[in-house]
């Protein structure tokens, strides 16, 4: 019955959750609202904000779990990849922990950790895990992947962004349309009241499992520009339809080519992962696309879709199980592939 206490701070989010056996006790996650007022995410202050938050977060993370820390087994932390500056603060208060406790260090990779999230299991396990192999669209702020994974460790990225990530054209969308850092979630919420038919914007023609986003970034500022040189108002006129078809666009890119990965592979369990997983459109055409293809579809709940640290918390205990510990040479790193 192992306990992990899991740290995440790769980016803009201090976290840490606790695990017993596999299954959740405790997921606190402190997001910098700092970053707003700068339109993205400033990684020293980034750094400073994960600083301050990290011991109550930690503090919060084993008292909701009702777990001392001397029960904890292992200590589980994002190694990579995300910002130096934050991810080292997550590094050294793992190590620091592991070295005061005398307990195993494990270094977990951030985007093997968002795939892995669609296998925490509710505490009554009523909630479907996906068997092996399965295939994962993997869409966040800096990632854009689809990962076939045949077992918990043993994952493989198929196919992957040449340039911007899913993340990224949202928030670069909303900032064209004059709408606050992080944007993907206002593009969501408007796009909701809005017509996806009313402009239509380009698909890139990529070959293979990779996507590209900034044509499609280009195309939207041109559009925007454009419109208004004719009515000024022309944003806050539209706003609903064109963040509608802002959104369908971005999803029907990412769906498209899951589908092919799915035709290729042949494989019909399929999971969707990452901050973009959040948004409503992308969940909804996904389950849909899922009926029409024949798919088992798994979409993590929503809390651990964006930046937490269940999820590394899960990704520990499967490299707990298996034996896989770091030592107190470990060092971040801000790009590491797995
Ligand atoms: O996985 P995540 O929390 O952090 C990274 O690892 O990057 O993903 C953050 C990204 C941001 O680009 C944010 O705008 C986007 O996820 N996002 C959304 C939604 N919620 C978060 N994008 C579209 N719709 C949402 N509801
Ligand atoms: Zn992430």
């Amino acid at each position: 019955m192992p306990h992990i206490l899991a740290i995440e701070s790769s980016c803009d989010e201090t976290a840490a959750a606790v695990c017993r056996d596999g299954i959740i006790l405790s997921n606190i996650i402190a997001s910098q609202k700092i970053h707003e007022e700068y339109g993205g995410v400033v990684p020293e202050l980034a750094s400073r904000a994960h600083l301050q938050a990290i011991v109550p977060v930690v503090d919060s993370a084993l008292k909701k779990a009702n777990v001392s820390l001397d029960q904890i087994d292992a200590f589980a932390f994002t190694q990579a990849p995300g910002l130096i500056g934050a991810l080292l603060v997550g590094t050294e208060f793992a190590k620091s922990l592991s070295l005061a406790c005398n307990k195993p260090l494990i270094a977990v990779h951030h985007m093997q950790a968002h795939v892995l999230a669609n296998c925490i299991q509710s505490p009554d396990k009523k909630n479907q895990i996906p068997a092996f192999p399965f295939l994962c669209l993997t869409v966040s702020g800096g990632h854009t992947q689809i990962v076939l994974c045949e077992d918990y460790l043993k994952m493989e990225v198929i196919g992957q962004t040449l340039d911007d990530a899913a993340g990224e054209a949202f928030d670069k969308s909303a900032k064209i349309l004059g709408l606050p850092y992080p944007g993907g979630p206002l593009i969501d919420k408007y796009a909701r009241n809005g017509n996806a038919e009313r402009y239509q914007f380009p698909e890139p023609k990529i070959d293979g499992l990779n996507f590209s986003f900034s044509g499609l970034k280009t195309a939207i500022l041109y559009f925007v520009r454009d419109e208004k040189i004719k009515n000024e108002n022309f944003v806050e006129e539209n706003m609903t339809d064109i963040c509608a078809s802002i959104q369908s666009r971005i999803v029907s890119i990412l769906l498209n080519k899951l589908k092919k990965a799915a035709h290729k592979t042949g494989i019909k369990n399929i999971c969707i992962a990452g901050g973009v997983s959040a948004n409503k459109g992308l969940r909804n055409a996904f389950e849909k696309m899922g009926i029409d293809e024949g798919w088992k579809t798994f979409i993590p709940a929503f809390e651990y879709c964006t930046d937490n640290a269940a999820m590394i918390a899960i990704t520990g205990y499967y490299k707990y199980e298996a034996g896989i510990f770091a030592d107190l040479s470990v060092v971040p790193s801000a790009r590491a592939v797995f």
